[in-house]
């Protein structure tokens, strides 16, 4: 179940740049707060702070959304996977998983992004062991993790200028968007 509360108080924040005032109540998750405005692409998939899926970066550190209570976050600045790319232009790290097949369901992901963008900015160059490290806390139950291993070691070669190791160059995708999913969070035992 959602984690929410009472005594709702209107708290800043900037989310992917735009600055915002939303409505938080005392123990409300941050990950329901951004998921109840619209923000999607942030996923819950677990009883809190098990499986990744709902990172985002606060003030540029990777934090799980369902574990921070909104009001904690007030003043702060969020960035969800949404804005790392656009459709036509995806982050190099989007574009790897895309053309690595790395996404099977795609729940997993958001998080996944998340935590190899923060570890490709402070280890330009993994080994595959640091990135099995890296992503240790991120959950997938479809891909197995190989492909997404993959995905991160050829966005580190691409974000160094060397050469895709991915055959076919690519090709751009739907980022994730604001669509007409359950804002929901489940902060508990759905598996929305
Ligand atoms: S870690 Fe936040 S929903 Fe699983
Ligand atoms: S791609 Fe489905 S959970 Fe990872």
């Amino acid at each position: 179940m959602p984690k929410t509360g009472g005594n709702a108080v209107d708290i800043e924040l900037t989310i992917n740049g735009e600055r915002t005032i939303v409505e938080a109540g005392s123990g409300d998750d941050l990950a329901t707060v951004l998921r109840q405005h619209g923000y999607i692409d942030v996923k819950c998939g677990c009883d809190g702070g098990t499986c990744g899926a709902s990172k985002v970066f606060v003030d540029g550190d990777v934090r799980m959304a369902c574990e921070m209570e909104a009001t904690d976050a007030d003043g702060s600045e969020i960035q969800t996977v949404a804005a790392l790319g656009t459709q036509a232009d995806l982050h190099p790290v989007q574009q790897a998983f895309v053309d690595n097949f790395a996404v099977q369901c795609g729940f997993c992901i958001p998080g996944m992004v998340i935590q190899a963008v923060a570890l490709l900015d402070s280890n330009p160059d993994p080994t595959e062991r640091e990135v099995r490290e890296a992503l240790d806390d991120n959950v997938c139950r479809c891909t197995g993790y190989q492909k997404p291993v993959e995905a991160v070691l050829d966005a580190a070669q691409r974000m160094q200028g060397e050469q895709s190791v991915a055959a076919d160059g690519g090709h751009p995708v739907s980022a994730p968007t604001h669509g007409d999913e359950s804002t929901s969070c489940c902060g508990g035992d759905c598996d929305e």
